[in-house]
């Protein structure tokens, strides 16, 4: 009965597949709806490893319908690629998993022009801009019918009209994160769509929404170039890195690590009208002694809480930061939010304090499904 979406709140890579996996257990119908080939996104479960790229990451959870819907750019190779791995891995996927008509191909050519001109953004060389650049020239190609595709090509918008109607529960899978919005985001170091809450109902057809779940890592990281005010060049980033297995799932790279930012939250909170935040991530700080949260910044001398949408200011931001004591011990076990050791709770009631409280539904205390503490 209830529409619900997940976006990242910071620059991709949150965790999001593993809380759409999480609440996909309580759904009917999971949408992708914005990007492409570019999303990486991870799910564990029992110890065994799927990475997405264009299906839905609540694909793994039986019965469940999966949508690929008009505001994604739909590269088939790839889509027949992943449907033929998870085959391998013996998931049923008949008749369950569709694609609109109307999504726009991204084809060879698009990959070849991104492996071009992508360097200076950093992209992931999936064709992305290319392909959204000729959507908006309105020469782009929709999703023809090959011969293996036809069976799964369905209106998505009526379906999912319809299937709301009939009091299904919907979750919408959002890629990347709210800086790489084309507009909100860190431009021109973004990605070629909208990432914040607003592409949920163009990239779908969808007109109403219950649920908007932030996915707040926390700590933060980015892949590609761009600023990034508590990157950290130190021994505490590449601690962030090794221990968090920050390495980007569709391209392998390494993603620059730093400090929580709550100026950026904020400003994620503000945009995207967040009604619940999902906490992942936090025993990756299990073992620092000490943890920081960037609470203002300091640009040109004057202190400042709001993000700043212009770049070359964002560019001078420097981090203010409070400083937390860690808790240094394995979160093994732990069951509930009570049960957390005590500075993770105070990490975490101030981190929540800094994101205008906005209450926490679940806490990822490691890559698996079964590593969640969920809160009602
Ligand atoms: P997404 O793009 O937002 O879906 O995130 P990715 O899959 O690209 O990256 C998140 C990475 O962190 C994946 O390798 C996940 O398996 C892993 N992960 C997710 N939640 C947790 C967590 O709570 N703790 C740890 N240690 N790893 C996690
Ligand atoms: P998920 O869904 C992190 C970044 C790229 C590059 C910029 C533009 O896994 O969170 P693009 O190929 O989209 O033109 O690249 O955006 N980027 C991501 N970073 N997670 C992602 O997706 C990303 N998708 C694109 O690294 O900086
Ligand atoms: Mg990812």
């Amino acid at each position: 009965m209830a529409n619900s979406v997940v976006i990242g709140s910071q620059w991709g890579d949150e965790g999001k597949a593993k809380v759409i996996d999480y609440l996909a257990m309580d759904v009917d119908i999971v949408v992708r709806y914005q990007g492409g080939a570019n999303a990486g996104h991870t799910v564990i479960v029992g110890g065994k490893k799927f990475v997405f790229h264009l299906v839905p990451s609540g694909i793994i959870s039986p019965d469940k319908i999966c949508i690929i819907a008009n505001g994604v750019v739909f590269d088939e190779e790839q889509f027949f690629q992943e449907v033929d791995e998870l085959a391998e891995q013996g998931i049923n996927l008949k008749g369950r998993l569709f694609v609109s008509d109307i999504a726009h191909l991204v084809l060879p050519h698009h990959k070849t022009q991104d492996a071009q001109t992508g360097a200076k953004i950093g992209t992931t060389g999936r064709g992305i801009g290319p392909a959204y650049s000729e959507k908006a020239l309105r020469c782009g190609l929709r999703t023809s019918s090959s011969k293996r595709l036809a069976p799964m090509l369905i209106d998505s918008a009526h379906y999912l009209y319809d299937a709301w109607k009939k009091g299904k529960n919907i979750l919408f899978e959002g890629a990347q994160g709210t800086f790489l919005d084309i507009d909100h985001g860190t431009y021109p170091f973004v990605t070629s769509s909208n990432t914040t809450i607003g592409s949920v109902y163009t990239g779908s057809g969808i007109s109403h929404i219950d649920e908007v779940i932030g996915i707040v890592k926390v700590y933060t990281t980015r892949v590609g170039n761009g600023p990034f005010p508590t990157e950290l060049l130190d021994e505490d980033g590449q601690n962030l890195q090794t221990i968090g297995g920050e390495k980007g799932a569709t391209t392998g790279r390494p993603r620059r690590c730093g400090w929580f930012d709550s100026v950026l939250l904020r400003k994620s909170i503000q945009l995207n009208g967040f009604t619940k935040l999902a906490i992942t991530k936090l025993d990756v700080l299990n073992s620092f002694k000490k943890i920081k949260i960037c609470t203002k910044y300091d640009i040109d001398g004057k202190i400042t809480e709001q993000f700043p949408s212009n770049p070359e200011a964002l560019a001078k931001a420097k981090p203010v930061y409070e400083v937390f004591d860690g808790w240094q011990c394995s979160l093994d076990g732990c069951k509930t939010f009570e049960g957390l050791p005590e500075n993770a709770k105070i990490f975490l009631n101030r981190l929540k304090e800094l994101c205008y409280n906005v209450k926490f539904n679940m806490i990822s205390i490691g890559p698996d499904r079964s590593q969640t503490i969920g809160i009602k």
